[in-house]
């Protein structure tokens, strides 16, 4: 017996609920096997042989870098657990830091290498194709997209209004432009001046704040800490931002003091830039046992008795030391500018030297 529908030429209701193709949809991809079985081969290698001496070799060291991996990890867990270092001074950290770094980085390595030998030699590398569809639109798409567009044209009006067509034209032209003036906002470079402060020879050390001069005398309270100024540059805030140091009174004899810095302190007063050499913060709180200097924005830490070197956190080179004396009168003031740009590492790297 013959179906109706087929009988009266019509959809049947299975083609008549199929979804339509929109247009610029792609026909569906003809179904392929990813890995056809056409050599017989063993199972799991998609028709490869391997050849079973390589591959044991290969088995064999791929197991030795997961070995790796596990005493890594076991010694990273011990090492945690027996050396914690938040538990002692700055250097059982650091300590503990190298030891959980080092065991996790072995514990990862061994994996990545091991499942590298894994798949590189102990499965296929048969190539595979995916045959996709043309990418192209067929033609009767693109005429159809064609169509539209000559009709938007048309309805827009864009082709018979010259006079609207002309303006929009202008009105656009500085709109390409814009990106010109966004990037000049970005100069100028800094050159030179992030290499200089409001410091230099005879200038004295004055109080932040107050103004006040300061004398070595004034200052001899071992342990003490104070932000000092450029005289003359109080009130001016670019100035500041960038000269604003830390005066420590040290004790003299704990000092590691760098060659060629012998004179730059005055009986274990030291000056350092109390801008931080990370990002830039007021690196201002002062440990007086310890006499490290700390940034509480990101816990840079700095040993003052070690010309500032950087001892913990992610600043990345010592506190600039300002050279300081005492002139005729006996008040400290500064004999140079400081040797090296203040501020974050990144204007250390400027190009051009003083
Ligand atoms: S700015 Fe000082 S540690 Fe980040």
């Amino acid at each position: 017996m013959t179906d109706n529908n087929e009988t009266n030429g019509a959809p049947s209701d299975e083609e008549g609920r199929a979804p339509k193709r929109v247009i610029g949809t792609p026909p569906p991809p003809p179904t392929h096997d990813l890995l056809p079985d056409d050599t017989g081969g063993a199972e799991g290698t998609g028709g490869y042989q391997l050849d079973e001496k390589k591959a044991r070799a290969a088995e064999r060291a791929a197991g030795a870098f997961f070995v790796l991996t596990f005493v890594a990890g076991i010694a990273f867990i011990v090492f945690y657990a027996v050396w914690p270092g938040h538990v002692g001074n700055i250097n059982r950290a650091t300590s503990s830091n190298y030891a959980l770094g080092i065991s996790l980085t072995l514990a990862f390595l061994g994996l990545a290498v091991g499942m590298t030998i894994w798949v590189r030699h102990l499965m296929t590398s048969k190539e595979i194709i995916q045959e996709r569809h043309e990418l192209s639109s067929p033609p009767e798409d693109r005429q159809v997209f064609n169509e539209y567009f000559q009709q938007g044209v048309q309805e827009s009006g864009i082709t018979q209004r010259r006079f609207l067509r002309r303006t929009l034209l202008l009105a656009s032209a500085p709109l390409g432009l814009l990106p010109l003036v966004l990037l000049r906002d970005l100069g100028p470079l800094p050159e030179k001046k992030l290499r200089h402060t409001a410091w230099k020879n005879g200038t004295r050390l004055v109080v932040d704040g107050t103004g006040q001069p300061l004398k070595a005398s004034d200052f001899n309270s071992p342990g003490g800490i104070i932000t000092v100024v450029p005289e003359g540059a109080q009130n001016n805030l670019d100035d500041i931002a960038k000269a604003a140091v830390l005066l420590i009174n040290l004790p003299p004899d704990q000092m590691k003091v760098k060659k060629g810095r012998e004179n730059w302190h005055v009986g274990g007063i030291v000056a350092y830039s109390k801008i931080c050499t990370h990002v830039g913060c007021p690196a201002a709180l002062y440990e007086q046992t310890t006499h490290h200097i700390l940034c509480p924005c990101h816990q840079s830490t700095f040993d003052a008795l070690d010309s500032a070197k950087v001892i913990f956190g992610p600043a990345a080179r010592p506190l600039p030391q300002l050279p300081i004396g005492v002139n005729s009168e006996g008040y400290l003031v500064a004999t140079s500018d400081f040797h090296e740009p203040i501020g974050p590492s990144f204007w250390e790297r400027g190009k051009s030297k003083v």
